[in-house]
């Protein structure tokens, strides 16, 4: 049976992997600023500076876009917690050090960038988005891992799911928009997560190879336990479950778009290097996707019959 490797030296066996993830990262990031992406000229002052308050009549945004905004920026808002999740369980030192701070620099642009988009086109009201925010911030997320443990492991597992899960959330958003300049900044954010995703992706790959069964266990936990990172906030329920029912991020999504191209990317159901408690892990794993799929299914019927019976109200109220 093999050795379980201790956090530090998994984080040492594994740094110039880090390293050699972190050029690449930076060779091709895109420098891009906020300000260019925000419709400046829509802009005008509040009541305070002798202007008019926000009024639901002035936001162009569909009750989904509001909600699908709404809650991938107060995702985004909610950095410090994320950044606390992953300095705890990667390390402050060499490579592992500048990635965390890098990192943490480029996701604080995704807020800043949809709040003054937000704020200038007055697509929310900004009372009560800030009031969000200071609850959100305030309670942070505890266990976004869903896991009690905070190693190596279960956070890089957990990140590489997470930023192509808000990868996908991003991107729909920016569809539902109906506006070319939220579409325009929500694809510059994606394109931002996906990098990400590919740094997290190929350092929980290499901790693989490196000790197969022990990241197994540590994937396959994340996977039953995975919880969108904005669970918890104010109004989640609804705008989560609003979210799912169009589109923008459902448990389809969740299972093909998510878990398992990445799964497929770590060859986790082809490999042979993993040992009995790999093996065993790879058949709960096995039986749990299983079951998601049969979930995705039941999930898609209930969906489409609460959509006819809207419509069909709909239809009613119009006649
Ligand atoms: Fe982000
Ligand atoms: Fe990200």
């Amino acid at each position: 049976m093999t050795r379980t490797l201790t956090q530090l030296e998994l984080l040492t066996e594994l740094e110039p992997v880090a390293e050699q993830n972190l050029n690449r990262h930076l060779s091709i990031a895109k420098n891009w600023h906020p300000h260019d992406y925000v419709p400046w000229d829509q802009g005008r002052n509040f009541a305070e500076m002798g202007g008019i308050d926000w009024e639901p009549a002035q936001s162009q945004l569909s009750e989904l876009a509001k909600a699908a905004m709404v809650t991938n920026l107060l995702t985004e808002d909610n950095l410090p917690s994320y950044h606390r999740l992953i300095a705890e369980s990667f390390s402050q030192d060499g490579a592992w050090g500048t990635w965390v701070g890098r990192w943490t620099a480029e996701e604080n642009r995704h807020g800043t960038v949809m709040r003054d988009y937000l704020v200038v086109t007055r697509g929310v009201d900004p009372v009560a988005l800030e009031h969000a925010r200071l609850v959100c911030m305030t309670a942070g997320v505890q266990h976004p891992t869903g896991v009690d443990d905070n190693g190596f492991l279960p956070g890089v597992a957990y990140v590489t799911f997470q930023e192509l899960a808000t990868r996908v959330s991003h991107r729909n958003t920016g569809r539902v928009c109906n506006d070319a300049v939220a579409d325009r900044m929500l694809q510059r954010i994606s394109a931002d997560e996906n990098l990400h995703m590919v740094f997290y992706r190929n350092l929980c790959g290499a901790a693989i190879d490196l000790a197969p069964d022990q990241a197994l266990l540590a994937i396959s936990a994340i996977i039953r336990n995975f919880q969108m990172p904005g669970a918890g906030m104010p109004n989640w329920r609804r705008n989560s479950v609003l979210m799912a029912k169009h589109g923008i991020y459902d448990l389809r999504q969740h299972l093909e778009e998510v878990i398992t191209p990445v799964l497929r990317k770590w060859n986790i159901f082809e490999r042979n290097d993993f040992g009995a408690r790999g093996e065993q892990a790879r058949e709960e794993l096995g039986l749990f996707l299983e079951q998601l799929g049969k979930d995705v299914l039941k999930f898609e019927e209930q969906r489409d019959r609460a959509l006819a019976r809207e419509a069909h109200k709909r239809e009613r109220q119009e006649a």
